[in-house]
């Protein structure tokens, strides 16, 4: 445990121990944080839950038991789990003959939650929490009837990084692995599914039940329920979707076999079962996330045209990077998203080409570029780094893009020195040695440099891990069709009119949706300089008619631009867009974007206040932080 772990866990017991109810014997003083979790599972491990719940749609409220298997590794007289706006009801120990047991409920931090401390003796094998949410509970997010496509209610839970904690009482730590079972009553017109083995077909008396028997984090526990029926795209994939849109969504995501036989090809098999997708309506705060068999997609990847299909490129990946080999601590989260994006522009590269791959990762660099400006300013250098220091912080708050493209890039780069036959056989043999364990930025430091010796000769692994700048070896991901990009998009802003014939630099173009690909299209919107007029900008909307375009990457960077230039035609769509979307990697720059003016500022103000009932927990803090400064 490092010296910073302990000073948190001593503060916090300086601070428990001022509390209201002080006792000298209070359970509370054995609590000690790490790694965002109270649970002491080197003491008392959770290995397996039981899980029986039911799910209220009238009263947003989850409730049940959940039983945990437990495995003593160290004398303790107690069993700690994090909870988070959960009412315990009782806790019992036994299998079959269930007796009462005393717990205590500790002081609650408002990133933590609140401790659950039980008394268990060595014997106790099962400890059974019975239990239920709040309305509050952060990881669910309810969906009325009102709010769906098929006007039947919706629920889904989402548990990274945090979360699970605000609907099941668990060690909820990425560091220890656990395998579930679980029976799930929802209405009997619904269908429930979880990271598990799932159902395909509807059961009148709504009554599921669910296996996971490969140990996973507890942040990867997931479920949802609605409207859904299920198309079959491959003998080893499918999509879930609510039912009015499920033919467009099983073609846009037709390739998932291909996906999965190049995925294999660089990682090695894969090893749970089916891979499905499930589609989820616009709320949801996230491109995608990788619960287990089930990755949790949001609706605006589906585009028709499969041009954004790279997203599900990367939750495939999370197979491998992530799931199977998980994150010990959030600091090391780089190793989760660094990889995968990795891998996710390997597979795309697999699927197209080189320059496409590039073209995502020219893209993604703009993205860090951005957020390392937006961080430097705030202050926040401790985000800047790929291991992060989060202690006392929401490790939600470690979510930018460092992770993603700055780990990317480190992988990409030592790809580059150490030549791509050496390093995909190091890529093999990683996820075979870590397989269904957790790696920490320093054990995977010592394992690289132990299976390439000379590695610190050729790359500055330190330099680019516990640094923040640019490190001078880095990979170069320049494409020409993006640098012709950026030639256009100045061209166009310093243009006296536009028609749909464009010549500069003698070379002709037509500015038509189909000229460029959305990836060129995103980068000449993002190049395009901020001081553009609102004249060009009309211009522009005449050619493309941007209001139509549903696709919610240009749309983002169409509305930016738009905010600039304060070009107002655009801004009922833009009304619009906030009011449906609630995928956060959108709204943040918009409403972020939206606080620069102060008109806009009141604008954005009513808009969310019309919309955060549809936006999940985590996208409401989200923005509520930027309304706020
Ligand atoms: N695992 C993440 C989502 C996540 C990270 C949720 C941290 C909560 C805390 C997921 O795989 C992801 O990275 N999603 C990206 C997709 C993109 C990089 C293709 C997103 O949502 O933007
Ligand atoms: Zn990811």
């Amino acid at each position: 445990m490092c010296m910073r772990t302990v000073i948190f866990g001593i503060l916090l017991l300086l601070v428990s121990s001022c509390s209201l109810y002080q006792d000298e014997n209070k359970k509370e003083n054995s609590i000690v944080v790490t790694n965002h979790s109270y649970a002491n599972t080197d003491q008392v491990r959770s290995k397996h839950i039981r899980l029986n719940l039911q799910v209220d749609f009238r009263n947003h409220i989850i409730s049940g038991v959940v039983r945990h298997e437990i495995e003593h590794l160290n004398k303790s007289g107690h069993f700690i789990l994090d909870t988070k706006n959960l009412t315990i009801l009782k806790v019992t120990r036994g299998e079959d003959n269930e007796t009462e047991v005393d717990y205590e409920i500790g002081n609650s931090d408002s990133i933590l939650g609140t401790p659950l401390i039980i008394d268990v003796d060595k014997k106790d094998k099962f400890i059974n929490v019975y239990y239920k949410t709040s309305p509050d509970s952060e990881a669910l997010g309810w969906l009325d009837s009102s709010q769906t496509m098929t006007k039947q209610p919706f629920l889904y839970t989402q548990g990274e990084a945090i979360l699970t904690r605000s609907w099941i009482p668990v060690q909820d730590v990425p560091s220890n692995k656990i395998t579930f079972e679980a029976n799930i009553e929802v209405p009997g017109n619904l269908m429930a599914l979880m990271g598990a083995e799932n159902p395909t077909v509807k059961n009148d008396l709504g009554k599921y039940q669910f296996k996971m028997d490969q140990p996973i984090p507890t942040y990867l526990i997931a479920l949802v329920v609605g409207d859904i029926s299920y198309r079959k795209t491959g003998s080893n994939t499918g999509v879930y979707a609510e039912t009015p849109w499920i033919n467009e969504v099983s073609s846009e995501l037709s390739d998932l076999p291909l996906m999965i036989e190049k995925a294999e090809k660089l990682c090695g098999k894969y090893v749970w079962g089916r891979y499905d997708v499930i589609v989820l309506p616009y709320s949801f705060p996230f491109g995608g996330m990788e619960n287990p068999r089930l990755t949790f997609l949001n609706p605006t990847v589906i585009v028709g045209d499969k041009s954004l299909i790279s997203v599900i490129a990367h939750e495939l990946a999370h197979s491998w990077s992530g799931n199977l080999v998980t994150n010990h601590t959030w600091e090391d989260f780089w190793l989760n998203e660094g990889w995968t994006v990795y891998i996710e522009h390997r597979i795309m590269e697999m699927l197209h080409d080189r320059e496409f791959s590039d073209m995502l990762s020219v893209i993604e660099w703009h993205e860090y570029m951005m957020e390392k400006e937006y961080y430097g300013e705030q202050h926040k250098d401790y985000l800047l780094s790929l291991k992060t220091d989060l202690k006392g912080k929401n490790p939600d708050d470690g979510m930018t893009s460092v992770p993603y493209v700055r780990g990317a890039f480190l992988f990409k780069t030592i790809e580059e020195k150490i030549g791509r036959v050496k390093f995909d056989a190091f890529i093999r043999k990683y996820f075979e040695d870590f397989r269904f364990r957790t790696v920490t930025t320093e054990s995977f430091l010592n394992y690289i440099r132990k299976e390439i010796k000379n590695i610190d000769k050729l790359v500055k692994l330190d330099e680019w891990i516990y640094g923040t700048d640019i490190p001078a070896d880095m990979y170069q991901a320049g494409t020409e069709r993006m640098t012709e990009m950026e030639k256009l998009a100045v061209a166009i802003s310093n243009a006296k009119y536009l028609k749909e014939t464009f010549v500069t630099d003698g070379k002709k173009y037509l500015l038509k949706r189909n000229s460029f690909n959305t990836q060129e299209w995103l980068h000449l919107l993002r190049s395009m300089p901020r001081t553009t007029s609102p004249k060009i900008l009309a211009y522009l909307d005449q050619l493309i008619d941007f209001n139509s375009w549903h696709n919610a990457e240009i749309q983002t960077e169409w509305f930016l631009l738009a905010i600039d230039a304060n070009y107002k035609p655009a801004f009922p769509a833009l009304k619009t867009f906030l009011g449906k979307v609630g995928r956060r990697k959108y709204l943040q720059p918009l409403y972020v974007k939206l606080t620069e003016r102060p008109e806009n500022r009141k604008m954005a103000k009513l808009i969310f206040e019309e919309s955060k009932n549809v936006y999940h927990s985590v996208a409401v803090s989200t923005i509520e932080e930027i309304l706020q400064e």
